[in-house]
């Protein structure tokens, strides 16, 4: 049985209860994050709490927390699910803080009392067969509100959009708005323009159309570090059938090449050199942290 934390205790995940009045329940009225734990350490810890920070503040929830009392429950949890055989590699650690219980009213409570959730589950990178075909994507309107840079936890356009996508026998969709390619349902896009010494990497700028995603850092960060031309520029819906390469990105799923886009191959069909240089470089990445001592907040000095 994993190990979950509610409103600052870790207990087994089937004695956790969450009032029915909670707003979280009853309007989606909360915000998440989702950290990859590798190795035991959170991966890009101080990115993930401060986009948390800045989507509570985004939504009006007071941080029930500070940075250094995140770190450490964070920590506790990872530590506490180590212990389970199931859960002993890697993990993506599920964090949510929603509005709280209180009669149901559009309006703001007075006195919120924020729940606060986590789990951890089992990580798993793609499977090797998915790295070496690549997935199949198609393309869809972009159904969404217009402040897509909180991660509110009202998922239900992002969880059809993919359902969508699955039933097309597809791994994600690619979201349309006004002519512009913006992320995945539940991930940020990539593509590749021009070949060989002309390719450039592109992702679009962020803003409220889209999530500004920690493994999208994370990859543009990597490619001015290794000499891949890249820029932040908004992607046509063109552009997307005259990329060498597309890729979406995201904390569970990685770095995944987009080999297939609305049935037609894309450039070759193959992922592509700057796909399995950039693959090389996140894995290196991970590794590194896998190695290297805690370079965030220490939990131990809470
Ligand atoms: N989602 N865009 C959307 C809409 C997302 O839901 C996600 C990730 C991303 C990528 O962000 P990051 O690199 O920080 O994971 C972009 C998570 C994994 C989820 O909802 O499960």
């Amino acid at each position: 049985m994993s190990i979950v934390h509610l409103n600052g205790k870790n207990l087994p995940a089937d004695q956790a209860c969450v009032p029915v009045l909670d707003r979280g329940f009853i309007f989606g009225d909360g915000v998440y994050e989702m950290i990859p734990v590798f190795g035991g350490r959170p991966f890009r810890l101080d990115e993930h709490l401060q986009r948390l920070e800045n989507s509570l503040a985004e939504v009006r929830i007071p941080n029930p927390h500070t940075r250094t009392e995140w770190a450490t429950l964070i920590q506790r949890l990872i530590d506490a699910n180590r212990g389970d055989k199931a859960n002993s590699g890697d993990q993506s650690l599920y964090l949510q803080v929603t509005r709280g219980p209180a009669a149901r009213d559009h309006a703001l409570p007075e006195n919120p009392a924020p729940t606060v959730f986590a789990m951890s589950n089992p990580l798993r990178p793609p499977a090797t067969y998915i790295i070496e075909q690549g997935i199949k994507a198609i393309t869809l309107d972009d159904i969404r509100w217009a402040r897509c840079h909180i991660k509110a936890i009202s998922l239900l356009p992002n969880i059809l959009l993919r359902q969508t996508a699955l039933d097309a026998d597809a791994a994600e969709a690619i979201l349309i708005r006004d002519g512009y390619a913006t992320e995945g349902a539940a991930s940020n896009l990539f593509v590749v323009l021009g070949e060989g010494k002309d390719a450039v990497l592109i992702t679009p700028p962020k803003g409220p159309r889209l999530l500004p995603g920690i493994t999208r850092d994370v990859i543009l960060e990597l490619a001015r570090a290794h000499g891949i031309a890249c820029r932040e520029d908004e992607i046509r819906r063109e552009d997307l059938a005259r990329a060498s390469e597309i890729w979406v990105t995201s904390s569970t799923r990685e770095i995944l090449p987009v080999t297939t886009l609305d049935d037609a191959p894309v450039g070759d069909g193959k992922p592509g050199p700057v796909f399995r240089q950039m693959h090389a470089l996140y894995q290196a990445n991970k590794a590194e942290l896998r190695g290297a001592p805690t370079n965030t907040t220490n939990p131990e000095q809470a």
